[in-house]
C-alpha cells in the first residue's frame, strides 16, 4: 500500500506540469473553503455587552502607549490556551479591540500580556512603575518612563482625532466630538462634575490618575488606559457567558 503510493508520488514528483497543477487545486479547495463563508455571515465580530468607544483621556493615553512603543515587550491578546487563560485571565475576544486604531494584539512579549491589567493595580503602583519600574519589580528590565508624569498631555488634537476615529466607524456621537476636550478635564479633574462623562461612556473612571490633581499629564492619560484595559467586557456576566458559550460551541 506504502509503496504504491510512493510509485504514484513519484510521477508528480518528476513532472513539473503535473505538480503545479494538483498545487494549484489544493490552493483552490483551501482558498474556497476560508474565503466563501465570509460572503455569508455578516459581520465575524459578534457583538458582546459592555464594549464602548475609549473615552478621548483613554485615547489619549492610548497613543501615548504606540508613540512610545510599549507594543515592542508588551501583547494585548490573551491566547485561548490553558496557561494563558491562568495567569491573565479570560482569554481575549475579538470585540474587545473592536473600536483599536491599530489594535495592539502584537506577538512580541518581552513583558507580560496587557489585554487585562485594567484594575490589577493601583494608580499609584503605576506612577511608581513607571517611573522606576525596578523599584517595584527588582528584576524588571522594563526601561523608565518617568518624563511622561513631567510633561503636559497636548490636547489640541483631541477634537480632531475622535472625530477621525468616528469616520472609521468607531461609535462617537457629535456631542462626543463636541465635548471631547471637555470630557478629558472631566475625567483627569478630580474637582469637576464627570456625570455626563460616565452616561455616555458607561463605567469611565474619573480621577486624578498620576498623583498630581493640578496637572493633566501624559502620565494621566497613559494610566487611565491602562486601567481600562479588559475591564468593558464583564467576562462574568451572564450576557457574556451566553456569547462565550455559543463561540465554544462553534
Ligand atoms: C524593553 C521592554 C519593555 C518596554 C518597551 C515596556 N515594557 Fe512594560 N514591562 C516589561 C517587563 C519585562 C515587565 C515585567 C516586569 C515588570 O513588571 O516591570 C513589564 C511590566 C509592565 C507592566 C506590569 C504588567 C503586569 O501584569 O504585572 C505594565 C503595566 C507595563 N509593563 C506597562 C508598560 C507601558 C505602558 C510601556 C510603554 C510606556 C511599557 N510597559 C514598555 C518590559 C517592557
Amino acid at each position: 500500500m506504502a509503496f504504491n503510493f510512493l510509485q504514484r508520488h513519484k510521477a508528480v514528483e518528476r513532472n513539473v506540469t503535473l505538480l503545479a497543477i494538483l498545487a494549484f487545486g489544493a490552493v483552490t479547495i483551501g482558498g474556497i473553503v476560508e474565503i466563501a463563508p465570509l460572503f455569508w455571515i455578516d459581520n465575524t465580530i459578534e457583538k458582546v455587552h459592555g464594549m464602548r468607544a475609549y473615552t478621548p483621556l483613554e485615547q489619549a493615553g492610548r497613543d501615548i502607549y504606540v508613540r512610545e512603543g510599549c507594543y515592542l515587550c508588551h501583547s494585548q491578546m490573551i491566547r485561548p490556551f490553558r496557561d494563558e487563560v491562568e495567569r491573565y485571565g479570560h482569554y481575549s475576544l475579538a470585540a474587545e479591540s473592536m473600536y483599536d486604531h491599530p489594535f495592539q494584539w502584537g506577538s512580541k512579549r518581552t513583558g507580560p500580556d496587557l489585554a487585562r491589567v485594567g484594575g490589577k493595580y493601583s494608580d499609584a503602583w503605576h506612577v511608581q512603575h513607571l517611573k522606576d519600574p525596578r523599584s517595584v519589580v527588582p528584576q524588571s528590565i522594563m526601561p523608565s518612563y518617568g518624563f511622561l508624569a513631567t510633561r503636559d498631555l497636548d490636547t489640541s488634537q483631541t477634537k480632531a482625532e475622535i472625530k477621525t476615529l468616528a469616520l472609521v466607524g468607531v461609535p462617537y456621537t457629535h456631542t462626543d466630538v463636541a465635548k471631547a476636550d471637555a470630557d478629558i478635564r472631566a475625567q483627569a479633574d478630580p474637582e469637576a462634575d464627570a456625570t455626563d462623562l460616565k452616561a455616555r461612556y458607561p463605567k469611565a473612571q474619573a480621577r486624578d490618575y498620576d498623583g498630581d490633581p493640578k496637572r493633566l499629564t501624559e502620565a494621566d492619560a497613559l494610566i487611565a488606559y491602562l486601567q481600562v484595559l479588559g475591564t468593558m467586557v464583564d467576562t462574568n456576566a451572564p450576557a457574556a457567558q451566553e456569547h462565550l458559550a455559543r463561540e465554544k460551541g462553534r
